[in-house]
């Protein structure tokens, strides 16, 4: 299994199902890193789990308090050390049937799926990955970034948005020997789908439209986003990695 060793990470919605699971998963492997949460008990919680594993603090920020997010970077960097990896797996949904969304649904997830995670990726790449040229960003999409789903329609915008920017981000800050990946995980029980997948009906719905027939985990996730943040992943940028059983294979 490849190492993080020495490496400062930054992962974002790390109280939570994928988040804590890539959380865990760096601490494991080497790294130092930094939850970033908005929710503070929960976060509290994590923490003190992944410090039984490695190095790890808590920052508490609400990624849609855009002004926010630069000096809670920069207390990291000056608490752990240069930032090497990025994770932001901050998200949420409000699943509705199109004619249902309302301006609030709607501002509510693109602030946090897109515009949060966009303004996270550019504090860590000025603050600590362009003046190094260095780094790795890895993105928590969506299966619903590549394909269309039922009562998602702000969702899949969100999720679109931000398989399209992790292109144009790799795009930009290549020169800057940084790599922006994304990947875009299929149905995970977690506490943002348990209210959904705890309907049987709806879970047979998900696995009859999954070749492999089969939810995600957060492990599954969570070895994909530390493959495309380690070095052995040298040669990846600006690649939506499907972590969806063959769901967007058909
Ligand atoms: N669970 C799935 O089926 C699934 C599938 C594909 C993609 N995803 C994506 O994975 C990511 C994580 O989802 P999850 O299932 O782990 O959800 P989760 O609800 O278990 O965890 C999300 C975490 O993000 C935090 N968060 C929410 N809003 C925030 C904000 N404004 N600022 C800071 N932190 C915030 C929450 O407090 C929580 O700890 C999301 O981006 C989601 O869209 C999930």
């Amino acid at each position: 299994m490849f190492r993080l060793d020495n490496k400062v990470a930054i992962v974002t919605g790390a109280a939570g199902g994928i988040g804590l699971a890539c959380t865990e998963l760096l601490a494991a492997s080497g790294a130092k890193v930094a939850l970033v949460d908005c929710q503070a008990d929960h976060l509290a919680e994590a923490t003190k789990n992944v410090q039984e594993k490695g190095i790890a603090k808590g920052y508490q920020l609400d990624v849609t308090d855009i002004p926010a997010i630069a000096p809670t970077v920069s207390r990291i960097r000056q608490e752990l050390g240069e930032v090497d990896i990025l994770v932001c797996s901050a998200g949420t949904n409000i699943p509705k049937l199109a004619q249902e969304v309302t301006e609030a649904d709607w501002d509510t997830i693109l602030s946090i799926n897109t515009k949060g995670l966009f303004f996270c990726n550019q504090a860590v790449a000025i603050q600590s990955m362009i003046p190094r040229k260095t780094g790795a960003i890895v993105n928590i999409a969506s299966m619903f970034s590549l394909v269309g789903g039922p009562k998602r329609a702000p969702y899949c915008a969100s999720k679109g948005g931000v398989a399209q920017l992790t292109r144009a981000e790799a795009i930009d800050w290549a020169p800057y020997n940084i790599r922006v990946n994304a990947v875009a995980p299929t149905f995970i029980l977690t506490n943002l789908t348990r209210g959904y997948l705890s309907d049987p009906e709806f879970k047979a719905y998900v696995l009859d439209n999954t070749p492999l027939h089969c939810l995600a985990t957060v492990g599954d996730v969570a070895a994909a986003t530390c493959f495309l943040a380690s070095d052995e992943a040298k040669m990846i940028t600006g690649v939506i990695l499907p972590v969806d059983a063959g769901w967007t294979a058909r």
